[in-house]
């Protein structure tokens, strides 16, 4: 059996599991980051898109945003469709000049994977069996395979990093409360080679369902519709996908360009936080102690909030034994989180068709007039949309860490 000791055992190699490793070596503590998939999946699986501008900025702060200034896209408004009209949000003059990047989280993982591995860094890939142990004591084990032999890993801290269906969570889930909604809807996204049509992205509400168009460079579009949570993407040949996009997105003096579709999924929609986000010494982060649905595009970002405060807080505890910060790590997370599956609900809820109710088509139709028209309900969309509503550790916290506040180098 091969033994490892290190400070912190990170359980999972998405954004989260991958930021956090980062950030502790910048603050000069150990880890090694096991993850049960290969290098090529995880590099390859698309997801989100979006970043809030403090997020962008603590990828910067923390090294690894080199390429996504130079490729992401800064934008400053989207626009919402429905009833034959598209109006234009125009986030930045709402909340406070902030911006969102568009930069795939395929990106973000490539460049975190890189950075380690040029760090010398260990990251196990393809690891199985995983268990976490004794984390109700000072002396913390993860155990899996890899390369076919056994492997434990000492450690002080267990950081559970391994998205909703981990083995984290459901180690501690008898420590925990969990709140949850399913949703009946699904979204099938599609990855298309050719240029975006809009500048901005598109939500549209639409009678025969909802609708988005969003970007991953000049020359790559991603187009998400509602569909069923249980579609099965066979029966939805690329010609379809495209004449259900164009009904949806439609619009006078102006047309969606089709392209080559080279890939596409479905993926269903849930609401889910765990309460607390820690027991003794695992700490959950990500989609392993909260599920958004997307529509917010709120997912990627709470996983690389919620993994910098948990950095912030081991490196007080490492540094100086204080461990106020992660004790309270949970509490801290949980307002973001919150405000976050709101604004994640609320859009979903306002912009998706939900059955054949005329009356809630009515509401939703006069929930959409009142954002476009209305400078309050307008501000209130765009600082949910950029992450300034998050409450006072939102942007304030992560600007916190992103002046340096939490980086605290720690002798070896
Ligand atoms: P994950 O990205 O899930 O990473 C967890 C990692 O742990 C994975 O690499 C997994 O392989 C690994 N792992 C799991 N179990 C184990 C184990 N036992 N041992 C070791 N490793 C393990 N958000 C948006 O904002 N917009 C979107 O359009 C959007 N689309 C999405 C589409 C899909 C199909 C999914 C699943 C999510 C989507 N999200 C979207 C959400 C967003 O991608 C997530 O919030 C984000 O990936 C969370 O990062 P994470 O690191 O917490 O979890
Ligand atoms: C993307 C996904 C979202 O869910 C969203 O609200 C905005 C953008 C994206 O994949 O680019």
């Amino acid at each position: 059996m091969t033994v490892l000791r290190t400070q912190v055992a990170i359980v999972g190699a998405g954004p989260a599991g991958l930021m956090l490793g980062r950030l502790l070596d910048e603050a000069g503590i150990e880890s090694v980051v096991i993850e049960n998939r290969n290098r090529d999946y995880v590099e390859a699986r698309i997801r989100a898109g979006l970043l809030e501008q403090g997020i962008a900025e603590l990828l910067e702060a923390a090294g690894v945003g080199e390429r996504m200034r130079r490729e992401g896209i800064v934008h400053h408004g989207i626009h919402l469709q429905f009833d034959g009209e598209r109006h234009h949000v125009p986030l930045s003059e709402l909340a406070e000049g902030r911006t969102v990047v568009i930069y795939g989280q395929t990106e973000v993982v490539k460049d975190l994977i890189a950075r380690r591995l040029d760090d010398g860094l260990p990251l196990l890939f393809d690891v199985g069996e995983v268990s976490v142990e004794d984390f109700e004591t000072a002396r913390p084990r993860v155990r899996c395979v890899h390369d076919g032999a056994p492997v434990e890993i000492q450690c002080d801290v267990i950081a559970g990093c391994d998205g909703f269906h981990g083995v984290c969570r459901p180690a501690i889930e008898r420590h925990l409360r969990q709140f949850s909604r399913e949703y009946p809807l699904g979204w099938l996204g599609i990855l298309a080679a050719v240029p975006p049509s809009s500048e901005e992205l598109v939500y549209a509400h639409h009678d025969r369902g909802f609708a988005l168009l969003t970007l991953r460079s000049s020359e790559l579009s991603r187009l998400y519709i509602q569909c069923a949570p249980d579609e099965r993407i066979e029966e939805w040949p690329d010609a379809r996908i495209w004449e259900e996009l164009q009904r949806r997105v439609a619009l006078d003096g102006w047309s969606l360009a089709e392209g080559p579709v080279l890939e596409k999924g479905v993926t269903a929609m849930r609401s889910f936080v765990c309460e607390p986000m820690q027991h003794g010494r695992l700490f959950l982060a990500g989609d392993a102690a909260h599920i958004v649905p997307p529509t917010g595009a709120k997912g990627l970002n709470l996983a690389l909030g919620d993994v910098a405060l948990l950095a912030h807080a081991l490196a007080e505890w490492f540094r100086s034994g204080d461990a106020r910060a992660l004790e309270s790590y949970s509490a801290a997370c949980l307002g973001r989180v919150w405000r976050a599956e709101h604004f994640s609900y609320w859009m979903t809820s306002m912009l998706h068709r939900f059955g054949d109710d005329p009356f809630e088509r009515q509401l939703q139709l006069s929930q959409l007039r009142y954002v476009v028209s209305s400078s309050a309900a307008a501000r209130s969309l765009a600082e949910n949309y950029v992450g300034l509503a998050a409450g006072p550790l939102g942007a304030a916290g992560l600007d916190g860490l992103v002046a340096g506040a939490g980086l605290v180098a720690v002798p070896r």
